[in-house]
Protein backbone atom coordinates (compact mmCIF):
# COMPACT_ATOMS: atom_id res chain seq x y z
CA UNK A 1 0.00 0.00 0.00
CA UNK A 2 1.65 3.06 -1.02
CA UNK A 3 0.70 4.99 2.29
CA UNK A 4 2.70 8.44 1.86
CA UNK A 5 0.01 9.20 -1.27
CA UNK A 6 -3.19 8.59 1.13
CA UNK A 7 -5.64 10.58 2.85
CA UNK A 8 -7.31 9.77 5.55
CA UNK A 9 -9.91 6.47 5.67
CA UNK A 10 -13.06 7.56 3.62
CA UNK A 11 -14.91 5.57 5.73
CA UNK A 12 -14.13 3.75 9.77
CA UNK A 13 -16.80 1.16 8.93
CA UNK A 14 -14.14 -1.31 7.53
CA UNK A 15 -16.63 -2.66 5.12
CA UNK A 16 -14.06 -3.79 2.24
CA UNK A 17 -11.80 -6.31 4.04
CA UNK A 18 -9.14 -9.28 3.12
CA UNK A 19 -11.68 -11.26 0.57
CA UNK A 20 -12.07 -8.42 -1.66
CA UNK A 21 -8.40 -7.89 -1.92
CA UNK A 22 -7.74 -11.27 -2.09
CA UNK A 23 -10.83 -12.00 -4.69
CA UNK A 24 -9.31 -9.03 -7.04
CA UNK A 25 -5.66 -10.26 -6.58
CA UNK A 26 -6.49 -13.46 -7.99
CA UNK A 27 -9.07 -12.45 -10.66
CA UNK A 28 -6.45 -10.19 -11.86
CA UNK A 29 -3.26 -12.90 -11.80
CA UNK A 30 -5.34 -14.98 -14.28
CA UNK A 31 -6.29 -12.12 -16.92
CA UNK A 32 -3.09 -11.59 -17.70
CA UNK A 33 -3.29 -10.42 -21.07
CA UNK A 34 -6.51 -9.19 -21.53
CA UNK A 35 -8.29 -5.81 -20.28
CA UNK A 36 -5.57 -3.36 -21.32
CA UNK A 37 -7.80 -1.81 -24.06
CA UNK A 38 -9.47 1.77 -23.71
CA UNK A 39 -13.26 1.47 -22.94
CA UNK A 40 -15.55 3.00 -25.47
CA UNK A 41 -17.34 5.04 -23.50
CA UNK A 42 -14.44 6.31 -22.13
CA UNK A 43 -12.44 6.87 -25.24
CA UNK A 44 -15.76 8.38 -26.48
CA UNK A 45 -15.97 11.00 -23.51
CA UNK A 46 -12.52 12.02 -22.95
CA UNK A 47 -11.46 12.24 -27.16
CA UNK A 48 -13.03 16.35 -27.18
CA UNK A 49 -11.62 17.10 -23.88
CA UNK A 50 -8.53 19.07 -23.13
CA UNK A 51 -5.98 16.93 -21.02
CA UNK A 52 -5.54 17.57 -17.54
CA UNK A 53 -5.68 15.83 -14.59
CA UNK A 54 -7.51 12.24 -14.46
CA UNK A 55 -8.27 9.33 -12.05
CA UNK A 56 -9.03 6.26 -12.85
CA UNK A 57 -10.90 4.45 -10.16
CA UNK A 58 -10.21 0.51 -10.75
CA UNK A 59 -8.11 0.95 -13.36
CA UNK A 60 -7.67 -2.78 -13.97
CA UNK A 61 -5.34 -3.64 -16.52
CA UNK A 62 -4.79 0.15 -16.99
CA UNK A 63 -6.56 0.77 -20.78
CA UNK A 64 -8.35 3.83 -20.26
CA UNK A 65 -4.89 5.11 -18.10
CA UNK A 66 -2.90 4.33 -20.67
CA UNK A 67 -4.91 5.83 -23.80
CA UNK A 68 -5.56 8.84 -21.84
CA UNK A 69 -2.04 9.39 -20.87
CA UNK A 70 -0.92 8.85 -24.44
CA UNK A 71 -3.01 11.87 -24.94
CA UNK A 72 -1.48 14.23 -22.72
CA UNK A 73 -3.58 13.55 -19.45
CA UNK A 74 -1.51 13.30 -16.12
CA UNK A 75 -3.29 10.08 -14.84
CA UNK A 76 -3.67 8.99 -11.24
CA UNK A 77 -4.41 5.04 -11.56
CA UNK A 78 -5.87 3.16 -8.78
CA UNK A 79 -6.54 -0.16 -8.06
CA UNK A 80 -7.22 -2.69 -5.06
CA UNK A 81 -4.75 -5.60 -6.05
CA UNK A 82 -0.92 -4.75 -5.67
CA UNK A 83 -0.72 -7.30 -8.92
CA UNK A 84 -2.65 -4.53 -11.09
CA UNK A 85 -1.08 -2.19 -9.97
CA UNK A 86 2.15 -3.46 -10.68
CA UNK A 87 1.26 -4.26 -13.70
CA UNK A 88 0.18 -0.69 -14.86
CA UNK A 89 3.60 0.96 -13.46
CA UNK A 90 5.14 -1.99 -16.07
CA UNK A 91 3.46 -0.96 -18.77
CA UNK A 92 3.57 2.33 -18.22
CA UNK A 93 7.11 2.47 -18.27
CA UNK A 94 7.15 -0.34 -21.23
CA UNK A 95 4.95 2.57 -23.32
CA UNK A 96 6.79 5.72 -22.20
CA UNK A 97 4.08 6.94 -20.41
CA UNK A 98 5.92 6.30 -16.87
CA UNK A 99 5.53 10.22 -15.85
CA UNK A 100 2.15 10.88 -16.94
CA UNK A 101 0.37 7.75 -15.04
CA UNK A 102 0.79 7.53 -10.97
CA UNK A 103 -0.42 3.70 -10.25
CA UNK A 104 -1.56 3.64 -6.47
CA UNK A 105 -2.94 0.75 -4.27
CA UNK A 106 -6.29 1.63 -2.92
CA UNK A 107 -9.10 0.02 -1.33
CA UNK A 108 -11.41 2.91 -2.23
CA UNK A 109 -13.65 1.88 0.53
CA UNK A 110 -10.94 2.95 3.03
CA UNK A 111 -8.74 5.39 0.92
CA UNK A 112 -8.89 7.75 -1.35
CA UNK A 113 -5.83 9.18 -3.56
CA UNK A 114 -5.20 13.46 -2.97
CA UNK A 115 -5.59 15.49 -5.52
CA UNK A 116 -8.56 17.56 -7.68
CA UNK A 117 -9.39 16.00 -11.14
CA UNK A 118 -10.37 17.57 -14.60
CA UNK A 119 -11.81 13.71 -15.15
CA UNK A 120 -12.99 11.30 -12.85
CA UNK A 121 -13.33 7.39 -14.81
CA UNK A 122 -15.08 4.97 -13.16
CA UNK A 123 -15.52 1.98 -15.96
CA UNK A 124 -17.12 -1.28 -14.51
CA UNK A 125 -15.99 -0.49 -11.05
CA UNK A 126 -18.50 -3.22 -9.54
CA UNK A 127 -17.97 -5.90 -7.02
CA UNK A 128 -18.73 -9.23 -5.61
CA UNK A 129 -17.95 -7.02 -1.86
CA UNK A 130 -19.10 -4.55 -0.09
CA UNK A 131 -17.69 -1.12 -2.06
CA UNK A 132 -19.65 1.84 -0.07
CA UNK A 133 -19.88 2.77 -4.03
CA UNK A 134 -22.34 5.07 -3.47
CA UNK A 135 -19.88 6.60 -0.91
CA UNK A 136 -16.93 6.51 -3.01
CA UNK A 137 -18.14 8.11 -6.14
CA UNK A 138 -19.48 11.02 -3.91
CA UNK A 139 -15.64 11.56 -2.80
CA UNK A 140 -14.76 11.06 -6.37
CA UNK A 141 -17.67 14.03 -7.63
CA UNK A 142 -15.83 16.15 -4.57
CA UNK A 143 -12.67 15.51 -6.44
CA UNK A 144 -13.45 17.22 -9.67
CA UNK A 145 -12.27 20.76 -10.44
CA UNK A 146 -15.19 22.77 -11.54
CA UNK A 147 -16.17 21.90 -14.93
CA UNK A 148 -14.63 18.78 -14.73
CA UNK A 149 -16.35 15.33 -15.42
CA UNK A 150 -17.46 12.45 -13.55
CA UNK A 151 -18.03 9.20 -15.98
CA UNK A 152 -19.51 6.25 -14.53
CA UNK A 153 -19.79 3.50 -16.81
CA UNK A 154 -21.60 0.01 -15.47
CA UNK A 155 -22.51 -3.38 -16.78
CA UNK A 156 -26.49 -3.04 -17.86
CA UNK A 157 -26.08 -6.92 -18.53
CA UNK A 158 -23.58 -9.23 -18.48
CA UNK A 159 -21.24 -10.95 -21.02
CA UNK A 160 -21.08 -14.16 -20.76
CA UNK A 161 -17.32 -14.47 -20.14
CA UNK A 162 -17.95 -11.75 -17.35
CA UNK A 163 -16.54 -12.76 -13.86
CA UNK A 164 -19.79 -11.96 -12.49
CA UNK A 165 -23.15 -13.45 -13.78
CA UNK A 166 -25.11 -10.55 -11.26
CA UNK A 167 -28.22 -9.54 -13.77
CA UNK A 168 -29.19 -6.91 -10.78
CA UNK A 169 -27.68 -3.54 -12.40
CA UNK A 170 -28.71 -0.47 -11.11
CA UNK A 171 -29.81 2.09 -13.62
CA UNK A 172 -28.56 5.18 -14.21
CA UNK A 173 -30.87 7.24 -12.85
CA UNK A 174 -30.59 4.94 -9.75
CA UNK A 175 -27.28 5.65 -9.55
CA UNK A 176 -27.64 9.39 -9.59
CA UNK A 177 -30.09 9.28 -6.75
CA UNK A 178 -27.76 7.30 -4.77
CA UNK A 179 -25.25 10.22 -5.14
CA UNK A 180 -27.43 12.44 -3.98
CA UNK A 181 -25.30 15.46 -5.62
CA UNK A 182 -26.27 19.13 -4.94
CA UNK A 183 -27.86 20.13 -7.99
CA UNK A 184 -26.81 23.75 -7.28
CA UNK A 185 -23.04 22.03 -7.75
CA UNK A 186 -23.51 18.95 -10.10
CA UNK A 187 -24.92 18.61 -13.33
CA UNK A 188 -26.30 15.58 -15.11
CA UNK A 189 -24.90 15.32 -18.60
CA UNK A 190 -25.86 12.47 -19.74
CA UNK A 191 -28.09 8.90 -18.36
CA UNK A 192 -28.26 6.22 -20.26
CA UNK A 193 -27.84 2.56 -21.52
CA UNK A 194 -26.37 2.53 -25.02
CA UNK A 195 -25.71 -1.41 -26.31
CA UNK A 196 -22.75 -2.09 -27.71
CA UNK A 197 -21.13 -5.23 -29.49
CA UNK A 198 -18.19 -6.46 -27.12
CA UNK A 199 -15.04 -8.59 -27.56
CA UNK A 200 -13.71 -11.36 -24.69
CA UNK A 201 -10.28 -12.46 -23.77
CA UNK A 202 -11.08 -15.83 -26.50
CA UNK A 203 -11.67 -13.35 -29.08
CA UNK A 204 -15.87 -13.82 -28.70
CA UNK A 205 -18.03 -11.79 -29.07
CA UNK A 206 -21.63 -10.54 -27.52
CA UNK A 207 -23.93 -7.58 -27.54
CA UNK A 208 -24.52 -5.97 -23.84
CA UNK A 209 -25.79 -3.17 -22.65
CA UNK A 210 -23.69 -0.08 -20.62
CA UNK A 211 -25.15 2.10 -17.86
CA UNK A 212 -23.81 5.72 -18.43
CA UNK A 213 -23.73 8.34 -15.81
CA UNK A 214 -22.08 11.58 -16.85
CA UNK A 215 -21.79 14.59 -14.41
CA UNK A 216 -20.31 17.70 -14.33
CA UNK A 217 -19.16 20.05 -11.37
CA UNK A 218 -20.60 23.39 -11.92
CA UNK A 219 -19.77 25.14 -9.09
CA UNK A 220 -17.00 24.97 -6.16
C1 LIG B 1 -14.77 -5.09 -13.21
S1 LIG B 1 -13.14 -4.55 -13.01
C2 LIG B 1 -12.99 -3.16 -14.14
C3 LIG B 1 -11.54 -2.84 -14.46
C4 LIG B 1 -11.32 -1.69 -15.45
N1 LIG B 1 -11.89 -0.45 -15.00
C5 LIG B 1 -11.88 -2.05 -16.81
O1 LIG B 1 -12.81 -1.38 -17.26
O2 LIG B 1 -11.37 -3.01 -17.43
C6 LIG B 1 -13.27 -3.72 -11.41
C7 LIG B 1 -11.91 -3.22 -10.95
O3 LIG B 1 -12.08 -2.56 -9.69
C8 LIG B 1 -11.06 -2.98 -8.81
N2 LIG B 1 -11.62 -2.87 -7.46
C9 LIG B 1 -12.60 -3.63 -6.90
N3 LIG B 1 -12.85 -3.25 -5.64
C10 LIG B 1 -12.02 -2.21 -5.38
C11 LIG B 1 -11.80 -1.37 -4.26
N4 LIG B 1 -12.47 -1.55 -3.12
N5 LIG B 1 -10.87 -0.39 -4.35
C12 LIG B 1 -10.16 -0.21 -5.51
N6 LIG B 1 -10.32 -0.97 -6.60
C13 LIG B 1 -11.23 -1.95 -6.55
C14 LIG B 1 -10.74 -4.42 -9.22
O4 LIG B 1 -9.47 -4.88 -8.85
C15 LIG B 1 -10.89 -4.33 -10.73
O5 LIG B 1 -9.68 -3.99 -11.36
Amino acid sequence: MDSTRRQRPTTDQGTSDEDAELFWERHHRTRRAWGARVNPLLAETAAPLRPGAALDLGCGAGGDAFWLARRGWRVTAVDISTTAVQRVRERARDLGVADRVTAQQHDLARSFPAGQFDLVSAQYFQSPFPLLRSRVLRTAARALRPGGLLLIVDHGSTAPWSWSQDNHFPAPTEIADELDLDPGHWSVLRADTPRRRATGPAGETATVTDNILLVQRTAG
